[in-house]
């Protein structure tokens, strides 16, 4: 019987779309989660709400636990308690923003890489066959992205057609040799020891480096969160800051859903020490002047934005996933949420709390 599931970051979005996913399959959640992010990111970043809104939903099918992942005893005896009924391990929870690892280097480590490596060897000790799902980024890529041939358009960057990576950038770009940030180098720390885990081990691990990852249950802050920080400052006529590239970088998006339902296909049929990129890829990606004007048409409301002429170290200028590794793998997985979809999503679910004050 491993009908539990251990999600990390569980109120976190990423973690929140987990839970609610597999107790909905008829999974039993158990979730680690301190709330870390009300440190990292301040009240705005705080993911009590979510957590609140989760138990609720999801009832006796979960389970939380406040441990800090940085606590390698706290989740050692919790895996041990729960030992072969694990089922499936998905490792959500990160210090996830460039800007703030300058600020606390070590905690950022701490958190990033030693916290992973304690939920590896966790699950080692007490659970080695059950898949384990980490969920790293683009940034392991460094700012080598910056390095392609871009072509400046109207509202955004682009590749030449015929570029090999037009259609989306793959797993054979190196993430070595390029300023990473100190969040991107501890992400390429965990990044590196899931897959050791896998090659060395024989688990069945899976690193899903994102691209943009995005949905309701985002705690939008302005360190962390690009499309649901866009929709907030629209409905509440905030200011957003556009820090460089003139607006025009491009992200691809890739809603909660859609990333959770890939987790999904990678626990029915797991491989070892994989590695996939995950975004929205060319159906879901845009650049900040298009999100802009999608979120404008969306709530009828004039945005507020700044220029800072001054792009943001270690910044993507552009940046489009390709998934053909995963889908060859996977062929049933199917991106469903393109941007204004998911824009018009984080409109309506957040009606009553991002309100002009
Ligand atoms: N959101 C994105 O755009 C994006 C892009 C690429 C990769 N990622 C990665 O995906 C993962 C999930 O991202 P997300 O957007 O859901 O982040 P999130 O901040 O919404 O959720 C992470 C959760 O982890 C919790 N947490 C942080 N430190 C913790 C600790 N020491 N112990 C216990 N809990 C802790 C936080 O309180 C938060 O609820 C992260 O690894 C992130 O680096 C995110």
């Amino acid at each position: 019987m491993s009908n539990v599931v251990v999600v990390t970051g569980s109120a976190g979005l990423i973690g929140s779309e987990s839970v609610r996913h597999f107790a909905g399959l008829g999974m039993d959640v158990v979730g680690i989660d301190n709330d870390m992010r009300s440190y990292f990111f301040g009240k705005d970043g705080s993911t009590r709400w979510n957590l609140d809104r989760l138990t609720k939903e999801v009832g006796d099918r979960y389970t939380h636990h406040e441990i800090d992942i940085r606590d390698r005893d706290g989740l050692a005896k919790l895996f041990a308690q729960l030992g072969k009924n694990i089922g499936l391990v998905i490792h959500a929870a990160a210090q996830p923003s460039h800007d703030w690892a300058a600020k606390e280097p070590f905690t950022d480590f701490d958190v990033n890489a030693v916290g992973t490596l304690n939920m590896l060897e966790a699950a080692r000790a007490h659970a080695p066959s059950a898949p384990f799902i980490f969920t790293s980024t683009n940034k392991v890529y460094g700012d080598t992205p910056n390095r392609l041939p871009l072509i400046e358009q109207e509202t955004r960057y682009e590749l030449p057609p015929d570029h090999q990576w037009y259609q989306g950038i793959d797993e054979e770009m190196s993430i070595d040799q390029t300023l990473h940030s100190v969040f991107g180098a501890s992400k390429v720390a965990a990044d590196v020891l899931v897959q050791e885990y896998g090659r060395y081990f024989d688990m069945p691990t899976a690193v899903f480096r994102g691209g943009t990852l995005t949905g309701p249950g985002h705690s939008a802050a302005e360190l962390h969160g690009f499309l649901a920080y866009v929709m907030r400052c629209v409905m509440e006529q905030r200011m957003y800051h556009i820090y460089g590239y003139k607006g025009k970088m491009v992200r691809d998006a890739i809603h909660s859903h859609d990333l959770v339902s890939a987790f999904e296909a990678f626990h029915r049929a797991p491989r070892v020490a994989e590695v996939y990129n995950m975004g929205g890829g060319r159906f879901s990606n845009c650049s900040h002047i298009e999100a802009f004007k999608i979120a404008e048409e969306i709530t009828g409301l004039e945005a507020r934005t700044d220029y800072v002429d001054q792009a943001r170290t270690g910044d993507h200028q552009w940046w489009i996933s390709s998934t053909a590794r995963f889908e060859q793998h996977y062929p049933d997985w199917k991106l469903t949420y393109d941007v204004p979809a998911i824009l018009r999503e984080m409109y309506e679910a957040n009606q009553d709390v991002w309100k002009v004050s």
